[in-house]
């Protein structure tokens, strides 16, 4: 079985839309910025994505692009800027940063009542303790993929390939939690882990996320599996005409073979990742009405 991430992430936005009217009609139309700094190819196409999905189901967005040259400061004074905008109930701080932007102190500039990406060290703290303000979006969009393809981690051992801030720490908090969606055993793998092809196929579920185009192969995978592609790669194809294709961090056409149920890529966690995003800004919204 293929999941489709896209089929989902619609789902989600249909569900959200009247909820984003009824925000409206009372006054309070929810709205997102994204911050871009610098013209990283792969963030501009995520920033576009992100505002034309917000757009899709009525939500207000904007994009804030400034130079590649930006000085900290300049970055965390807008950002201080959008903290006390009434009309901004979400900020997106795309990362990568350039190098002169120290990362944490970025993300620490968001308020955490407008942290929709669930990056602020509060979030992550009430996260970690089973009080989320925010569900992490690709974390909860791959929680939230499980679920509603009848996939339910309770009790299952969920192998996790990758321990970033981003996408393998948070998820691995909010799949050990004793909630709905939670409940399961969880292992983290990272580039320090010895036997690695050992460990995933001992998965019910295996989730990769680690950047590595095409990492796990269909031997690493225990029969019946279930597998989530968190990756995206871009490989050279001459055949398109770009020149480039998107892949996971899985083998898909091998996989596929051995695993119950996988994701493609794209069309699996990363349609998932904007749905929560937009998730968590209606809810931020509904919060400030
Ligand atoms: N679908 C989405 O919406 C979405 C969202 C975010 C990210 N992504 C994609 O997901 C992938 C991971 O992103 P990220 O931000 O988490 O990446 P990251 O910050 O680069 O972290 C990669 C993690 O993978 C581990 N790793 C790398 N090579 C490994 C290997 N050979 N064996 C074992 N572990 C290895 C690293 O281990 P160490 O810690 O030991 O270095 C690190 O923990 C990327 O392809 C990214 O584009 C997708």
């Amino acid at each position: 079985m293929v999941i489709d991430g896209k089929a989902i992430a619609d789902q989600i936005k249909a569900e959200l839309k009247p909820q984003v009217v009824a925000l409206v009609d009372r006054g309070a139309t929810p709205g997102l910025v994204a911050i871009l700094v610098g013209e990283n190819p792969a963030s501009q196409v995520y920033v576009r994505s992100k505002a034309k999905a917000c757009e899709e189901i009525g939500i207000h967005s904007e994009i804030l692009e400034l130079p590649e040259d930006t000085q900290e400061e300049t970055l965390l004074a807008e950002i201080g800027k959008l903290n006390s905008r009434s009309d901004v109930h979400g900020i997106l701080v795309q990362q990568p940063l350039p190098r002169q932007i120290r990362t944490e102190k970025a993300v620490a500039a968001v308020s955490p009542l407008k942290d929709v990406d669930c990056f602020h060290p509060v979030n992550v703290g009430l996260l970690l303790i089973g009080a989320p303000r925010f569900a992490p979006a690709t974390p909860a969009g791959v929680q939230e993929l499980l679920m509603r393809s009848g996939n339910d981690p309770a009790g299952k051992h969920v192998v996790i390939l990758g321990r970033s801030n981003i996408v393998g720490k948070p998820l691995a908090a909010l799949l050990i939690q004793k909630t709905r969606g939670g409940n399961a055993t969880v292992t983290v793998c990272h580039s320090g882990t010895n036997n690695l092809a050992g460990i995933t196929r001992t998965a019910d579920i295996l989730v990769a996320a680690i950047g590595q185009p095409h990492f796990v192969r269909a031997d690493m995978v225990r029969p019946g599996a279930v597998v989530i592609d968190v990756g995206i790669n871009r490989v050279p194809d001459p055949a398109r005409k770009s020149g480039a294709r998107l892949v996971g961090d899985v083998d898909f056409d091998a996989v596929r073979e051995v695993a119950s149920a996988i994701t493609p890529v794209p069309g699996g966690v990363g349609p998932m990742t904007i749905a929560m995003l937009l998730k968590n800004t209606v809810q931020a919204a509904s919060g400030a009405a």
